[in-house]
Order: C-alpha cells, then structure tokens, then sequence
C-alpha cells in the first residue's frame, strides 16, 4: 500500500504536476552511454512484445527525466543490469560516470570503505584518505547490485543519503554532498528480507521510489524467436561466420522450455550453436538435465516422504520425451516415421506428445507423410546418443 502510495507520487512527478514537469521521452535508439553510443541491441529485441515488458519500457521511460531512485528486480539473467544501464543512458546524466558496485563481491569489512571511502587516518594504514564508489558516482548513476547484502552500517548511511544527499567517509565528521542517481538490484523480494530483519524497511520504501520488475523468460515466450534470431546474428558476426539456421520446430521446443538462466542462458546458447552449428546442442540443453545423462539418476528430496511410484513414473515419462525429442528430429520432426522407428503407434505417439506438450508445435502438414523410408534415410541410434538402460533401447528398436 505504502509502495503504491509512493509509486503513484513518482509517477505524478515524472509525469508532471498539473502538467507543470513533462519529461517523459519516448526511448529512441540514438542513446549514449558515457558520452558515447550506447551499445544496446534494437528497444524492439529488449522489449520484444510481451505487454510485461512494454511495461517495463514505459517505466523506464518515465523514471528518465527525473533521478528518482529505482529498484530493478528480477531472476538471474533477466536484464536487470542491461536496464540499469538503459536508465543512466536515457537521463540527463547519460555523459557522466555509471559506477556499478556488486555488494556481494566486496568483503563486508570493506564494503563500507568501498562504497563510501574513508579519511585519513580512519584506521591503521590509511595514511590518505580515499573516495568511494559514490564519490565517483558524483553526476552520474550509482548502481548497488544485490542491495540485499549491505550491512547495517552500509544501509544507514545510504540512508541517509538517499534521504538529503549527503554522507560521510569512513571516520569522517563532514556531511559530503554529491549528486547521483541510486539505482539498486535485487534477485530476491526484499519484503522477505525486510520480514527476516536483515534490511531495513525505511531504507526499502527510499530505494523503490519505482520499480521495475524484469519478468523472466518463460513468461514472454512469444519473444524468444525474435531474441534467438537476433543473438544468431550477433554471435554469427562475432566469429564471422554466417548465421546458423535453426529449424521452426526446434525454436518452438525451445518457447517451451522453462529458461532457469533467462537471456543469458540463451544468449550462451546460441553463441556455442553458432560455432558448432548441430541442434542436438540446442536440444540436449532444452530437455531438462534429468533426461539428459546417459544414466537415470534418482534426484530425490530425502527431507520427506515420498511415492517410489510416482518418481518413477515422472522418471519414466522424462526418459520417453527425451527420447521422442531426439528421434523426432532425427526424422525431420515427422511423426509418421518417428511412430515407426519407436515401434509405437502413432496414435499412442499423439498422445505422448500431447502429454509431454510438444504436440501442438509441431507442423499439422508433416502428418501427411506416411511413406516409410528406407532404413539408410534414418540417422543410427548411437548418433542419437540415446545409450540408457534396457527400457530406452527397447523403444530404440528397429521396427
Ligand atoms: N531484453 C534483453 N534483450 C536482449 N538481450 C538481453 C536482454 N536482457 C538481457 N540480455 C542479455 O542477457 C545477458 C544477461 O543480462 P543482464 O546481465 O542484464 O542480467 P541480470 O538480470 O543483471 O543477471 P544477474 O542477476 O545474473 O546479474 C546480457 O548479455 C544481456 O545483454
Ligand atoms: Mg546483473
């Protein structure tokens, strides 16, 4: 509630006060970064067109013409640094510095120094005093990657930063006074945080003055053949090689995977699938690593009880898709042949399909080939790489 209170005092500002302030810039791809062009990939490949991140496009909109603090939040991966830096690139202070500081990278011993520095003489051995990555930020964007690992003392004097722009070094008396924008990011929902006593609730209600929630990749499939066509290109250029096509059946396997590691998972996909060019690559990485290993392992939560019957008929169902995946694309996706090479009917092959979710994505024209080829026109089962245990070879057997 207060959050949204808060959220709408934002909002009335950048927009403007009885239409007083209005400073809401449309993004326009002439950003700079540092006083030079930004490096971003096309705003139609970063928003793509999942209205979650349309949202978030606005916002960023929005935040721009002002220096309201932001929180970015999202899951690993999602382009939580990427819009950190979308924000400083479209402000007024685009051509001043862009200080980022990972809190969790910095002992904590050091972080106060770190981030705010310290005079001379505040302890043994320092015989100068030092600025901190505030300080340097004097103009420009503060960034505090995973502001969930500050200490106590850290999130008091940030603060009071945030609350009249001043602060203090390390064993220093004098309020400085600097001028930047704090952006944070979080990977967590600091609300927990906050509950666990380990992050300051008025110090939360200064850092979200916006917030941005960066969505995670399962949740705008529509954009992942924009994202995979436009990381193909870059990566193809990259290593000067021309682009790898990737089959639509393959895309739309992948629109169906779950993502754990977001953009960046795809983006190290698809570099590796442009040098080595094989969608096995793609494939082994999109079916969940259990269904992966030559052997089935039995990951079992031993903390409670549990039904051997029910691991082992996931177990048993992960294996099957596994398998279908793989002969599937061995046979050009054609369900006909696939049906034929796994001994089953193909009725019972839809119904698989239909159960694992990967029917609906596959071509309806590719059910009109019921022709059988010859044996040669199949890739042999070791190039499948399917060499599990006596179940998966007796689906593996010749019809
Ligand atoms: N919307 C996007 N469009 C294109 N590329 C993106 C997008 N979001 C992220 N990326 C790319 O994905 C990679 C990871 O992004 P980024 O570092 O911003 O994620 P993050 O949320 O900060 O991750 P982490 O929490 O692990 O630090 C980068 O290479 C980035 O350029
Ligand atoms: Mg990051």
């Amino acid at each position: 509630m207060v959050i949204d209170v808060l959220l709408h005092c934002c909002r009335t500002l950048a927009i403007g006060d009885a239409g007083k302030m209005t400073y809401v810039r449309p993004l326009s791809s002439s950003l700079r970064f540092g006083g030079a062009p930004a490096p971003f990939p096309p705003f139609d490949v970063i928003f793509g067109t999942t209205q979650a991140m349309l949202d978030v496009r606005r916002r960023i909109e929005l935040v721009s013409g002002s220096d309201v603090p932001v929180l970015l939040q999202g899951e690993s991966g999602t382009g939580k640094d990427l819009c950190a830096q979308l924000v400083h690139a479209f402000s007024a202070r685009h051509r001043n510095s862009f200080i980022k500081v990972s809190c969790p990278a910095i002992p904590h011993s050091l972080l106060e120094t770190e981030i705010f520095g310290y005079e001379k003489g505040a302890f043994t051995g320092a015989n100068a005093g030092k600025r901190g990555r505030v300080e340097q930020a004097d103009g420009g964007t503060l960034v505090l990657d995973e502001v969930g690992s500050l200490d106590v003392a850290a999130q008091a004097k940030l603060l009071q930063l945030l609350q009249d722009g001043t602060f203090t070094r390390v064993g220093g008396h004098d309020p400085i006074s600097i001028s930047t924008r704090i952006i944070s990011i979080a990977n967590n929902d600091l609300r927990d945080q906050v509950a666990a006593g380990t992050f300051r609730l008025d110090l939360l209600y200064r850092i979200n003055a916006v917030t941005i929630n960066l969505v995670p990749l399962r949740r705008r499939r529509a954009d992942i053949p924009l994202l995979v066509d436009h990381f193909s290109k870059v990566h193809a250029g990259s290593f000067r090689v021309s682009p790898k096509p990737i089959s639509k059946e393959v895309v739309q396997i992948m629109q169906a995977y779950e993502w754990p590691g977001n953009i960046r998972q795809l983006d190290n996909l698809i570099r590796s699938y442009s040098l080595i060019g094989d969608e096995d690559l793609i494939l082994s990485e999109v079916t969940p690593r259990s269904m992966r290993s030559d052997q089935v392992t039995a990951e079992i939560d031993l903390s409670k009880p549990f039904s051997l019957k029910q691991i082992t008929k996931n177990a048993t169902r992960d294996l099957e898709k596994q398998i279908i995946l793989k002969v599937l694309h061995a046979n050009g996706w054609n369900r006909q042949k696939t049906a034929k090479w796994l001994d089953i009917s193909y009725r019972s092959l839809l119904y698989k399909l239909n159960e694992v979710g990967i029917h609906e994505h596959l071509d309806e024209d590719q059910e009109s080939d019921s022709v059988l080829p010859s044996p040669d026109g199949f890739r042999s089962v070791e190039s499948l790489d399917i060499n599990t245990q006596a179940n998966s070879t007796q689906l593996l057997r010749r019809p």
